[in-house]
C-alpha cells in the first residue's frame, strides 16, 4: 500500500522535473522539415540562427514563405539583408488564423523581431496586418504609404499561445531593407567599431598585439566577439595585465572571440561549453553561458560576465560588449581565487560516505545559493554589477530543488 504510492509521488516528482526543463521545447527547424515546400525558408533559418531566436521566444507568429515566394529573395541578397527580411516575418505576437480574421478595427501594427534587433530605422521593424474585404488578409510594411502585397494563404502549425506558423504569398519589403549596405564595410574596420562602442583599450590591445588579424582571418567563416567595454578594464577584480608575456596576452584576446557566427539567440539557447579562438585542446579556454529572461551570462570558471549591448549583427559576424574581461583559468585560475578549484561543469555528485541513497533516507543537504550555472569559483571574484545578474540566474536550480526536496519529504511521510 506504501511503497506504490511513493513510487507514484516519485513519479510525479520526476514527471515535474521533466517538465520543467522541455519549456519553451518547440523547434522551429523541425516543425518546417516536416513540409519540404518550406526548404529554402527553414535553410536561411538554420544559417541565420534565426531559428534560435525563434525557438528561444513564445507568444510569436511567424509568416513562412514557400520555395517559390523565396527565390525571390534567396541567393540575391547578402545573408545579413536576408536575416533583415526574415526578422520581418517573426511577429512578437500570437496569430492563430481565428484571431487573424478577427482584427479590431479590421487593421493593426504588430511588433516583429526586426524592430528588437536595433538595424529597423523607426518603425520600419513594424508590420500592419489589415483585414481586406471577402475574408482576405493583407500584410505590409508600417511605413506610411506602403502597399499591403502579401497576403495570408494558409495555416502550417500552432501550438497554442507559443508559436503560430501562418504562409503568405510573398515577402513583407520595408524601405530600404533590401538595399542596406554590405557588412564588409562596416566590418573592414572592426576596431573603429570597438572604439565607437566603448571599447578603446581592447581595441588598441587587439592592434599591439596582432590579433586583430586573427579575429579578421576567420571573418568570413563567422565571428562573434566579445569585447570588454573601458570600465571593465578598470574594474579592481582585473588583474594586472602587464605582469602576463606577450603570448598570454595573446590567448586572453583570443579568448575574447569565437570562430563561428553566435548572434545572442543562439547563445540564449546554448547549452554546450563554446570553443573560443584561444581554444587549443580538449576543454581549453572554453566559456559556458547561462540565461535569464532576456539576459546572457558568460561564464569562465572564474567570473561571469554579462553580455550588455550588440554593437553588429551582420550575419555572419556579430559583435557583442561584455561588462566584464573575461578571466581564462588557464591564465588567472590560481592567481585570483584562493581556493582554485576549476569550476565544475555538471552538478557535483555525492560523495559516498553520504550513503547510498541520500535525497530519501538522510536528510539532503540544504538547497545553497550556487546552482551548476554559477560555480563556486564564479562568486568571489564577481562585483555587484554581476552579483545581481548571478542571482538571478542562480534562483531557477535551488528552487526546484527545494520542490523536489519537498515533494521527496511528502513521499517518504506518505509511506511511514
Ligand atoms: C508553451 O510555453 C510555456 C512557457 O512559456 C510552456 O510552459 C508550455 O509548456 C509550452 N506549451 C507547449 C505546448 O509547448
Ligand atoms: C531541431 O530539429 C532539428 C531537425 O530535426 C535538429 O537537427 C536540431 O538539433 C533540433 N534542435 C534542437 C535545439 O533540438
Ligand atoms: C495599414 O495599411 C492600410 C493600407 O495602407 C491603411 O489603410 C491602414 O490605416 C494601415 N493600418 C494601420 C494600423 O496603420
Ligand atoms: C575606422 O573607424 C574610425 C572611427 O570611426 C575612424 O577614425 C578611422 O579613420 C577608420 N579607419 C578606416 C581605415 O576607415
Ligand atoms: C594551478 O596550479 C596547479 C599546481 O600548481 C596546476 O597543476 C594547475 O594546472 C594550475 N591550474 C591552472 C588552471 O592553471
Amino acid at each position: 500500500m506504501a511503497a506504490p504510492q511513493t513510487f507514484s509521488l516519485l513519479a510525479l516528482t520526476l514527471s515535474l522535473l521533466a517538465l520543467a526543463s522541455t519549456v519553451h521545447s518547440h523547434n522551429i527547424t523541425q516543425i518546417l522539415a516536416d513540409n519540404p515546400e518550406y526548404s529554402s525558408f527553414n535553410s536561411y533559418l538554420s544559417q541565420t540562427k534565426l531559428a534560435d531566436e525563434i525557438n528561444s521566444r513564445s507568444t510569436i507568429t511567424l509568416l513562412v514563405l514557400n520555395n517559390g515566394a523565396m527565390a525571390s529573395l534567396a541567393g540575391k541578397h547578402p545573408l545579413s539583408v536576408i536575416k533583415n527580411a526574415l526578422s520581418l516575418l517573426v511577429l512578437l505576437d500570437y496569430y492563430d488564423p481565428q484571431k487573424l480574421h478577427k482584427i479590431s478595427d479590421g487593421t493593426v501594427l504588430t511588433t516583429t523581431l526586426y524592430q528588437t534587433t536595433g538595424n529597423a530605422p523607426g518603425n520600419l521593424g513594424f508590420v500592419n496586418i489589415t483585414d481586406l474585404k471577402g475574408g482576405k488578409v493583407g500584410f505590409g510594411s508600417a511605413a506610411s504609404g506602403s502597399k499591403l502585397d502579401s497576403s495570408y494563404t494558409k495555416s502550417v502549425k500552432q501550438i497554442p499561445y507559443n508559436i503560430s506558423v501562418l504562409e503568405i504569398d510573398a515577402p513583407i519589403i520595408s524601405p530600404g531593407l533590401l538595399t542596406a549596405p554590405a557588412p564588409s564595410a562596416a566590418v573592414s574596420n572592426l576596431t573603429g567599431l570597438l572604439e565607437k562602442a566603448g571599447c578603446k583599450t581592447f581595441a588598441g590591445l587587439l592592434v599591439s598585439s596582432g590579433v586583430l588579424k586573427t579575429y579578421e582571418s576567420t571573418i568570413e567563416k563567422g565571428l562573434t566577439v566579445f569585447a570588454p567595454n573601458d570600465e571593465a578594464f578598470k574594474d579592481d577584480d582585473v588583474p594586472d595585465l602587464t605582469k602576463l608575456t606577450q603570448a598570454e596576452v595573446v590567448s586572453l584576446l583570443e579568448y575574447h572571440a569565437l570562430a563561428e557566427y553566435k548572434p545572442k539567440g543562439s547563445l540564449k539557447t546554448n547549452k554546450n561549453k563554446i570553443s573560443t579562438l584561444a581554444t587549443n585542446g580538449a576543454g581549453k579556454y572554453d566559456l559556458t553561458t547561462s540565461t535569464s529572461g532576456d539576459e546572457v551570462v558568460l561564464h569562465t570558471g572564474i567570473a561571469p560576465s554579462r553580455l550588455a549591448d550588440t554593437v553588429l549583427d551582420a550575419t555572419p559576424v556579430v559583435i557583442f560588449t561584455v561588462d566584464k574581461v573575461l578571466l581564462p583559468p588557464e591564465l588567472f585560475g590560481n592567481a585570483t581565487s584562493p581556493a582554485p578549484a576549476p569550476a565544475p561543469v555538471t552538478a557535483p555528485t555525492p560523495s559516498p560516505a553520504e550513503g547510498p541513497s541520500p535525497t530519501a533516507a538522510s536528510p539532503p543537504a540544504p538547497p545553497t545559493d550556487e546552482s551548476p550555472e554559477s560555480s563556486p569559483s564564479d562568486s568571489p571574484v564577481g562585483s555587484a554589477n554581476s552579483k545581481s545578474a548571478n542571482a538571478a540566474v542562480a534562483v531557477s536550480s535551488p528552487s526546484l530543488f527545494a520542490a523536489l526536496v519537498t515533494l521527496v519529504a511528502v513521499a517518504v511521510s506518505v509511506s511511514l
